[in-house]
């Protein structure tokens, strides 16, 4: 690959990516299509797509045609019996189970759109995502069946639970539930929903400083640039065996852990356990990962327990490593280096651009630090906050902007076209971070510019967290602020104001903090909670979080004319 960044601006084109997936314009285009259908047709049917280890060490294959005969069949369910139609929202609630991956690529095929939702959230963050999408369908295992049956109560629209998992309790299913076992069901044709490089695929929900969580929708087409990200910048080859550590819950575990490395027919592996250094590295060295790709806390915890525990593995099948979702420590792209020989490779982007839009690239110096340079087909730079006019004075603070569009940047918000439209200044989409460029145009992260915690990569929105403390009979006002941490870069620290006849005590705070922990996230969940009298609010009732969290640093508070009086 050439390595001088001009030539590669050149040569990497988005029309060069639809050419080499044989996509032109005005023609039908499916993700699930790509995924898998055209590598058992090109001949590939036998190649290995997914390897899956569960928690106890079981080890699950599967080929692209098995791949293709259990999403004919489930869609075939979806279509026949469930009556899914073109464009329903389905979620998938499940944990990094087979089914999860087979069951978003087998939605896509019927045209109805994908809703991921994590699976650790509590039964308020399912519904607030669920209402507001209006889902028809909800895919999901016995074990969080009673959430779900708990959120349906507030779901007039959602029609159908389906369980693909066998019961071995006895839970029996009710009026309303579907059983469908997955890996029992294979079909060699589906007829694949006419979609079109406009047409809607995955409904992703991002959360925001206010209001309740927002649905960034993507579309099919989005394919184009997760296909040549993945190639360019991941470095995602035919032969390889690739390992994306997120959940596809969030948008790093479908756009780059479904959709970029399946389209370039790469063998992915998933490893659904919890998080040991050790185990890691063995799954590393067990199925000869060549390429990786991770996140800052992550490579903390990794880090923690130092370089010894890499070096008593075999680990010389890696040939490339990246890191996404919070900023990646300069200490931790030197230590990678000496752990593994390899520089991690630094990667911005969000959930509503769809693919990654700033980049550290293979091949080319890596700056520990610095997040690299923009995607070699689009183009981005930092702005003024409120002219939008891109700064060019070097180290100068702005904000992240990417000139639109490109394939896989939202196409609206959900429900919500005044907000997404807002997201757009003098011309640019506004990632809603602050960086500044150096002499040579690389990216340096400064922060978000807004309230929103990012706790170990994942984004919690503060509004969420107040709503649900709100709802505890012992609170009387709230507010929530990301707290630095040097593992998770941010937790949640609340602050609460008692209603009348309570008292404060270590108690009431552990039992604040598991009912939120339930009605959301343990993500969300505050891992400090500080009494107060009140919450320091403008006096047209606004939160003043950036109150709380200068006085948290212990900064200055900065202009708080417009606060409430004591
Ligand atoms: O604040 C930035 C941070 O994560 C946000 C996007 O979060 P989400 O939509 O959940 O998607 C995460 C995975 C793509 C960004 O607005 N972020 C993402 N990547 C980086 C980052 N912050 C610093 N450095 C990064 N490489």
């Amino acid at each position: 690959m050439a390595t001088d960044y001009e030539q590669l601006r050149r040569e990497i084109t988005w029309e060069r990516a639809e050419r080499e997936l044989g996509y032109r314009e005005g023609e039908p285009l499916n993700i699930a299509e790509i995924c898998v259908d055209r590598h058992v047709e090109a001949g590939l049917g036998d190649r290995l797509a997914l390897v899956h280890e569960g928690h106890g060490g079981e080890i699950r294959q599967f080929t692209f045609r098995d791949l293709q005969q259990l999403t004919n069949g489930w869609a075939h369910f979806l279509r026949g019996d469930v009556c899914i139609r073109p464009l329903d929202r389905v979620c998938l609630f499940l944990d990094k189970v087979p089914e999860l991956y087979i069951g978003f690529l087998g939605v896509l095929k019927t045209g109805a759109v994908v809703e991921p939702l994590f699976s650790a959230f509590g039964d308020d963050a399912l519904v607030a995502r669920m209402a507001d999408s209006r889902a028809a369908a909800i895919i999901t295992q016995r074990r969080h069946l009673g959430k779900v049956r708990k959120a349906r109560e507030r779901l007039p629209d959602l029609k159908t639970i389906i369980v693909v998992d066998h019961d071995e309790d006895g839970k029996k299913l009710r009026e309303g539930e579907a059983d469908y076992h997955m890996m029992d069901h294979r079909e060699d044709h589906f007829p694949v929903a006419a979609t079109y490089a406009e047409s809607p695929s995955v409904l992703h929900y991002t959360s925001g400083t206010t209001g309740a969580p927002k649905g960034a929708m993507h579309v099919h087409g989005s394919i184009v640039a997760q296909y040549l990200t993945s190639k360019v910048v991941l470095d995602i080859r035919e032969h390889d065996v690739y390992w994306c550590t997120a959940d596809p819950g969030w948008v790093t575990g479908t756009s780059y852990g479904i959709i970029g490395p399946w389209s370039l027919g790469a063998t992915q592996v998933v490893l659904d356990a919890g998080f040991s250094s050790d185990r890691w590295y063995e799954t590393i060295e067990k199925h000869a990962v060549t390429v990786w790709y991770t996140a800052p806390t992550a490579i903390r915890m990794l880090m923690k327990d130092g370089v010894e525990p890499v070096k008593r593995r075999n680990l010389t099948s890696l040939r490339h490593m990246c890191s996404v979702g919070e900023p990646l420590n300069p200490e931790a792209v030197r230590w990678g280096h000496e752990a593994f020989g390899l520089w991690f490779h630094d990667t911005f982007w969000q959930t509503e651009t769809g693919s990654i839009v700033v980049t550290n690239l293979p091949g080319m110096p890596v700056k520990p630090g610095s997040m690299g340079r923009p995607f070699p087909a689009l183009s981005a730079t930092v702005v003024e906050p409120k002219t939008g006019i891109p700064i060019t004075d070097v180290g100068r603070v702005g904000l992240i902007a990417v000139k639109p569009p490109w394939p896989s940047l939202m196409r609206t918000y959900w429900n919500n076209t005044a907000t997404f439209y807002g997201k757009f200044l003098n011309g640019w989409y506004i990632c809603g971070d602050q960086a500044s460029l150096d002499a040579e145009g690389y990216f340096w992260f400064c922060g978000r510019d807004d309230d929103v915690i990012n706790t170990a990569g994942h984004l919690v929105g503060p509004f969420e967290i107040e709503s649900a403390l709100l709802e505890h009979p012992a609170v009387a006002e709230s507010a929530a602020i990301g707290k630095p941490d040097p593992l998770n870069m941010e937790v949640v620290k609340a602050f609460v104001a008692l209603r009348p006849g309570f008292t404060a005590s270590e108690d009431l705070e552990l039992d604040i903090m598991n009912f939120v922990r339930k009605k959301l996230s343990p993500l969300a969940m505050p891992q400090e909670i500080e009494f107060v009298e009140k919450v320091p609010k403008t006096r047209s009732g606004k939160i003043l979080r950036r109150v709380l969290k200068a006085r948290e640093l212990g900064q200055p508070i900065g202009d708080v004319s417009t606060m409430e009086d004591d």
